[in-house]
């Protein structure tokens, strides 16, 4: 079964993408984000040591998120894992290709995301989720059918992120260039590497996401 990573700056269309994967190819999404504002809800020792690092926009550290993907690679996944917003660093890289040989699964591709900053403050900007089941939109692209309900499980609770302001939004477009962008060139290399235009229409780059997950 295929295991990919989507890399990506934020907002390029990562989590948007691997919702749709999960539903049409029962593949496994493995977000560290979404790990991550899940200790803080519940109040683990972890979230609240993570909160404000998260709500400035800087990475959090490799031996949190190494130990968050060890965790579920180790529970398997029947369709892929989808790896989002992972790895984020060259040590994570290292670490998560050590986890896969490990037990003995390998990556399949990796998808770099591309998009313009512009179109990225207007996209984190516009975002809400849907605070029961996930589900993403966005003011103008995504709005849900009918205003304040979730088209996918008729929840009435939409969020907005911490993080999804100007401020926050600049310091994670900086840790994106300085820490996760040499990801590019680490996967390039390795011959892994295939990118795709986030800044076509979402039926479009789930196209080319299948294309290349077809090949793989
Ligand atoms: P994380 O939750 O991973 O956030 P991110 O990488 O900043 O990515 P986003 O979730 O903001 O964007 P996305 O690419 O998923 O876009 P989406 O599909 O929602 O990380 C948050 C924080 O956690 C980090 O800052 C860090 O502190 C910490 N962290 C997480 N992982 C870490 C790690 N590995 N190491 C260290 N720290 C870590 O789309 C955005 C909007 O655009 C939506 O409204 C959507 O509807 C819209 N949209 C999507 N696609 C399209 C399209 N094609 N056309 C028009 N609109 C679109």
């Amino acid at each position: 079964m295929p295991n990919i990573i989507l890399l990506g700056p934020p907002g390029a269309g990562k989590g948007t993408q691997a919702k749709r994967l999960v539903d049409e190819r029962a593949m496994v999404q493995l977000s560290t984000g979404d790990m991550l504002r899940e200790a803080k809800t519940s109040g683990t020792e972890m979230g609240k040591r993570v909160s404000d690092v998260m709500a400035r926009g800087e990475l959090v550290t490799d031996e949190i998120v190494i130990g968050l993907i060890a965790e579920k690679l180790s529970q398997g996944a029947g369709g892929g894992f989808i790896f989002d917003g992972f790895p984020r660093t060259l040590k994570q890289a290292d670490a998560l290709g050590k986890l896969l040989a490990t037990s003995g699964q390998n990556l399949s591709a990796v998808i770099e995301m591309q998009v313009d900053d512009a179109a990225l403050v207007a996209r984190i900007t516009g975002r809400f989720t849907c605070g029961t089941c996930g589900e993403v939109y966005h003011d103008q692209t995504r709005p849900p059918k009918v205003d304040g309900t979730c088209d996918a499980c008729g929840g009435h609770d939409m969020k907005r992120r911490a993080d999804d302001n100007e401020s926050a939004l600049k310091t994670r477009l900086m840790e994106y260039y300085k820490k996760t962008s040499p990801l590019i060139g680490y996967y390039y290399a390795k011959g892994q590497l295939t990118s795709v235009d986030g800044l076509a229409e979402m039926d479009v780059v789930a196209s080319s996401i299948s294309k290349v997950l077809d090949k793989a």
